[in-house]
């Protein structure tokens, strides 16, 4: 059978900040949605209609004329004004139309990712005066009263890799990620957290970031990478495991060099742990701990460095224990 020839997706081009023109899909999946819904509820009349129609039992009637075919309502728009990483932008937007898709759209702003498009995911995050959002599913005309939008962007203090701010370079160098596509909503989550505790426990800052999804599975590196940032917000100097090749930077250690003769010990968990991320999370945990310099292992095996002047063997099983994974 010979094949149907498919039309090509029809699609209208907008601008965008650096010339590079988008595109959109003249049918979006929020469009199909909507035009979906308003032929459901025609349906649903026409249906209704009918059944109440054979209840009362009206005598025969000549062939009904055709039903008017359902028309979509007509788009309603407002004008607003954004405020964006302190730009104001004069819009008109659709009253449906989400803060993502304002900005990427109609302002050409790539500020954010959109991951699952139904706040899910985090990768859309943007701060809203000072609280961070997912820019997916806010509507953006209910955004042009002064309220304060902030975007990964918009939290540089000047350019090169020595104007970003400290969560984006501890990201980078700190290898918070690998696909990118998580990344700017976990900064922008982690950044409202440092605006209120520039000191996160490693809960805390699970807690904030708990509405970000990482498909690569980065958490552990993620979660170190904010806490550098916070010391270095904090005023103390940091490390990081990837030199930067372009700058270089004012760094030094923040964790205090092992003691030469630092104890390092193999030990074998009671009950193997589930998955090597399992082990990262402990790790992350242990070495909070005074008197842990060193930290490696697996799922089945755990190797500890401690000062002797702090810890010894029974105390730091102790704390394997007291951390829900005691040792053989
Ligand atoms: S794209 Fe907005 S939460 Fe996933
Ligand atoms: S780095 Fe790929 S989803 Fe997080």
């Amino acid at each position: 059978m010979a094949e149907a020839k498919v039309p090509p997706y029809p699609t209208q081009q907008t601008e965008s900040n650096d010339n590079k023109p988008k595109e959109k899909p003249l049918l979006t999946r929020r469009d199909f949605f909507v035009r979906s819904n308003a032929g459901a509820v025609a349906v649903g009349m026409m249906t209704g209609t009918g059944f109440a129609a054979s209840l009362i039992q009206a005598p025969p009637k000549p062939a009904a004329a055709p039903k008017p075919t359902a028309v979509p309502p007509p788009i309603k728009t407002r004008k607003v004004t954004l405020d964006i990483d302190g730009k104001k932008y004069d819009c008109n937007v659709d009253v449906r139309e989400s803060l993502w898709e304002t900005m990427n759209y109609q302002l050409g702003l790539s500020n954010c990712n959109q991951g699952c498009d139904r706040a899910e995911c985090g990768a859309c995050a943007v701060l809203v005066d000072g609280k961070a959002v997912n820019a997916c599913t806010l509507l953006t005309a209910r955004y042009g009263r002064g309220q304060k939008i902030v975007t990964v962007a918009g939290i540089s203090k000047g350019p090169g890799p020595q104007g970003l701010h400290p969560l984006q370079r501890a990201f980078w160098l700190d290898g918070g990620f690998q696909c990118g596509i998580c990344t700017r909503g976990f900064i922008m989550s982690a950044y409202a957290l440092l605006q209120t505790n520039n000191n996160p426990t490693t809960a805390e800052i699970k807690e904030a970031v708990s509405g970000n999804i990482c498909r690569c599975g980065e958490y552990p590196k993620i979660i170190t990478a904010v806490k550098k940032a916070a010391a270095e917000l904090r005023g103390e100097k940091v490390t990081y495991a990837a030199p930067l090749p372009l700058v270089t930077l004012v760094a030094a250690t923040s964790q205090a060099a092992p003691p030469a003769n630092a104890v390092s010990k193999q030990f074998e968990f009671a009950t193997a742990l589930g998955t090597i991320e399992q082990f990262d999370d402990l790790s992350l945990e242990l070495k909070e701990k005074p008197g842990i310099v060193g930290l490696s292992g697996s799922e089945r095996t755990i190797t500890v460095s401690w000062d002797p002047g702090q810890l010894d063997e029974g105390k730091v099983r102790q704390i394997l224990s007291e951390s829900g994974h005691p040792v053989k």
